[in-house]
């Protein structure tokens, strides 16, 4: 039984990470999807809505035999994955740039939970740009994102600006 953890913010999903998804989905028999519950970072949406928003988006994918789930949690990340029995941690990399803040946080990963290992997917090209800071950034400023976050993410964000 192949289990992965795919941590994040997800403040909200995006393109990038429904792609990282997908190309993960062959790998794992099962994948949990952990919203991090952190309300000191103001997010946008709070992590029973971004649960619920990426739910939504799921249920318009075909997860083939992968068994994907969403949850919240809070804490540290390597506890989380080892109270699942994940055997897998998995983190996008869009860019160079986001190699070191990943190393150090596989490292420290790695350390609190040596049994579990962090897999890097690489985004799709189309995608090495998104971030859920910038989109939030453009959309507030009135840009427009389409194609960068699946639709219910921009429904959902129009209801927020109301
Ligand atoms: O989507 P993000 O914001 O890049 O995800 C970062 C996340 C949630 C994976 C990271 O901040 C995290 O693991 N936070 C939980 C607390 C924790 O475990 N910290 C130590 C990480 S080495």
């Amino acid at each position: 039984m192949r289990k992965a953890l795919f941590p994040g913010s997800f403040d909200p999903l995006t393109s990038g990470h429904l792609d990282i998804l997908k190309r993960c989905l062959p790998l794992f028999d099962e994948i949990v999807i952990g919203v991090l519950n952190n309300p000191e970072k103001n997010p946008m949406f709070t992590a029973d809505e971004r649960c619920s928003i990426i739910k939504e988006t799921l249920a318009s994918i075909d997860s083939g035999d992968c068994s994907v789930t969403v949850t919240s949690f809070s804490g540290l990340t390597a506890e989380f994955a080892r109270s699942l029995s994940a055997n897998a941690i998995i983190r996008g990399i869009r860019a160079i740039s986001d190699y070191e803040y990943e190393l150090k946080m596989t490292l420290m990963n790695r350390r609190l939970a040596p049994e579990i290992e962090t897999v890097f997917v690489m985004a799709a090209e189309e995608y090495s740009f998104v971030s859920s800071s910038l989109l939030k950034q453009v959309f507030s400023l009135g840009g427009k994102i389409d194609g960068l976050v699946p639709r219910n993410v921009i429904d959902a964000m129009n209801r927020k600006s109301l």
